[in-house]
């Protein structure tokens, strides 16, 4: 089966067989050795890099169960549906809680796989239960948040757990309640510039789940590129967390590089701190690099993108390489990357 329309960097890749499951009452019913080894079960393809042709079973969970709404605040949902599916309806229905995650591609299984994040906003933060059918006990079991082993776009289930739950589906937390997240980056900015041409300002009325939807939206339009148009997985590098005396190292570097007061961007996380990854790879100048087909995006460094749509899995890889290297070399850091490669 040809998987490129199920991957959003567009890699034009085959697997063996393609298995979609679309009901709970399927799972019990699959043996899984019986299918070709090995087994991947995959979302909406949107965090993922085929490296080559699958030799085994692509699984996909195409749960789309979205209940009607019934007032109470919990929303359980299948895993199959569309993430922002659900950020719209909850801005829709003024209710708080994935506003700022809008636009972020991908499907809710996934979502509580990678702990998918933006502007000051985790998965984790308004996961209630994680829903599963348990491959080892051969059992459907409800899995609290707090079990998940939730971290920076981490979770058990892609360590110590991987391969042993299929996500069904998700019960997420909601909040009639305001809970605006407004301090990440230049979110606050954004959001007074977008009431500003509304003739408002921010208030208790004017701030709502669908104005910060709104202002998301329009940030991630600027910088990130249209799925529709240019393929890629989203950010492909995660943000490095490194000591303080380590951070005091890179500043002497870009203050060679870029003179006396430069400034390097980075947010304190507990003890250490956290340096943007798109920060360094701009720093080495590969903005807009290009190596076969792929590119590293303009707007957005941190993101690889499929440029011609014909870029092979090697082009995207060695372009990786060359990243990493290279910063490495510069600032001994080790880019891990947050796009997982298959
Ligand atoms: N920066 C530069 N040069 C650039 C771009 C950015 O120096 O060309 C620096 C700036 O200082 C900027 C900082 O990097 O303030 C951070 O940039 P940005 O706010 O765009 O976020 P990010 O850290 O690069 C993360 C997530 C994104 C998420 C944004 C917003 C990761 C791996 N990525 O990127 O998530 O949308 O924050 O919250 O944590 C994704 O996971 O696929 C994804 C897009």
């Amino acid at each position: 089966m040809d998987l490129s329309s199920r991957n959003t960097f567009g890699m034009k890749v085959h697997c063996r067989l393609f298995v979609e499951i679309t009901e709970e009452s399927d799972l019990p019913e699959l043996d899984f050795d019986s299918l070709p080894q090995p087994v991947f079960v995959m979302g909406g393809g949107s965090n993922l890099l085929f490296t080559g042709d699958f030799p085994g079973t692509v699984l996909h969970v195409a749960i789309d169960s979205f209940p009607a709404a019934d007032g109470s605040r919990k929303l359980r949902l299948g895993a199959g549906v569309v993430f922002d599916d659900f950020c719209a309806w909850a801005s829709a229905e003024d209710l708080w809680g994935p506003e700022n995650l809008s636009l972020i591609p991908g499907e809710v299984g996934a979502s509580a796989v990678q702990n998918i994040g933006a502007y000051g906003v985790e998965a984790k933060d308004i996961i209630e239960t994680v829903h599963a059918w348990d491959r080892q006990e051969r059992r459907f079991v409800d899995i609290p948040a707090a079990d998940c082993g939730y971290g920076y776009r981490t979770s058990r289930f892609k360590t110590e757990w991987k391969g042993r739950f299929i996500i069904t589906a998700v019960t997420f937390r909601l909040s009639r309640t305001p809970r605006p997240k407004l301090d990440y980056g230049g979110v606050r900015k954004a959001l007074e510039a977008r009431l500003a041409a509304f003739g408002t300002e921010i208030s208790d009325d004017s701030l709502t789940p669908r104005a910060i939807r709104g202002t998301i939206i329009g940030i991630r339009r600027q910088k990130l590129p249209d799925p529709d148009e240019i393929g890629s997985a989203g950010s492909f590098f995660k943000n490095p967390v490194i000591s303080k005396e380590h951070f005091e190292k890179i500043v002497a570097t870009a203050r060679q590089d870029n003179g006396p007061g430069y400034e390097v961007p980075h947010y304190e996380v507990g003890d250490e701190i956290k340096v943007p990854a798109a920060w360094m790879i701009e720093q080495c100048g590969f903005k807009g690099e290009r190596l076969g087909g792929a590119q590293v995006y303009p707007q957005q460094p941190l993101v690889l993108v499929n440029a011609t749509g014909r870029a092979v899995p090697e082009d995207v890889l060695a372009l990786r390489d060359r990243i990493i290297r290279k910063i490495e070399r510069k600032y001994g850091i080790t880019l891990h990357c947050e796009v997982e490669t298959v």
